[in-house]
């Protein structure tokens, strides 16, 4: 049994696992939120700038900060043609360094079930957001089978295997997220689930992709070549496959946005 945890040490490995896919739901999510241009932005847990490249590219931000703990994610982030004219900061979504309601809008992308106190991140982003501005996040449906490499997750448990899990998987339910939002004191909630499609030139491609991350790779890498082959076998039965040898697999996200009270 693998006990190694989930690191984000390498900016460009995540992009190649998990960028793509965070762009996707992106997409739909700033669809949804519908913001207006000229807006002071906070990217909580920005990690290697997937979704601050889409702020910046799409929202006609007056301002852009991420923040993150991990440096390596923000070397590659700060390393973004598109993301040149964000501010990044190393810290934690528990502990924002910004002062109170200097925000129209802060977000968590894939991030609140990384938060070990998911309460303590919601209340710091509800309070550096100004009266009438959003707070908002999406996740993968971690508990209900979204995350987009479920497959390989169900399957490494039918060989008697694991992939570590982040510490508070329960958030990504869209009922704790509205908890989550409503022990904010943040109003007007509401929520959707995203669901998107990736597609991959192959299963190489796909499996090249899905297995880039270290924690990944290193449950991997302790199992027999055997039980390595059957995996494969077992999670490209999960795939779409078309004519042309191309795969494809759908995930799904929760998504919330709430806003701060005006009195
Ligand atoms: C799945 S990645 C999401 C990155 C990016 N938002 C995206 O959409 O691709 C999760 C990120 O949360 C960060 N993270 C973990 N714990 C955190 C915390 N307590 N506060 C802020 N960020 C945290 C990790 O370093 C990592 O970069």
């Amino acid at each position: 049994m693998a006990t190694n945890q989930i690191r984000f040490d390498d900016g460009a490995a995540y992009e190649r696992y998990m960028g793509a896919w965070s762009q996707l739901v992106g997409e739909k999510f700033l669809d949804w939120l519908a913001p207006r241009t000229s807006m002071r932005w906070l990217d909580v847990g920005c990690g290697n700038g997937a979704f601050t490249e889409l702020v910046a590219q799409r929202c006609a931000p007056a301002d852009i900060h991420g923040i993150d703990p991990s440096e390596a994610q923000l070397k590659f982030a700060r390393g973004r043609a598109a993301t040149s004219g964000a501010t990044f900061h190393q810290g934690d979504a528990m502990a924002l360094p910004f002062d109170s309601g200097q925000f129209d809008a802060a977000v968590m992308a894939l991030v609140i079930f990384f938060v070990a106190e998911p309460a303590r991140g919601v209340a710091e982003m509800a309070r550096v957001v100004r009266p009438g501005g959003t707070v908002a996040a999406y996740a993968w449906d971690m508990l209900g089978g979204g995350f987009p490499f479920q497959p390989i997750r169900s399957e490494l448990g039918a060989l008697g295997q694991s992939l570590p899990q982040p510490p508070s998987p329960d958030a990504s339910r869209i009922e704790i997220l509205q908890e989550l939002w409503a022990g904010a004191r943040l109003e007007a909630l509401e929520t959707r689930d995203i669901t998107v499609r990736r597609h991959f030139a192959d299963f190489d491609d796909f499996w090249g992709a899905s297995t880039a991350m270290g924690s990944m790779r290193a449950t991997l890498d302790s199992m027999p070549a055997n039980d390595l082959e059957q995996l494969k076998v077992r999670v490209r039965s999960h795939l779409t496959t078309d004519p042309a040898g191309g795969v494809s697999y759908q995930a799904r996200a929760n998504a919330i946005k709430g806003r701060v009270p005006t009195a």
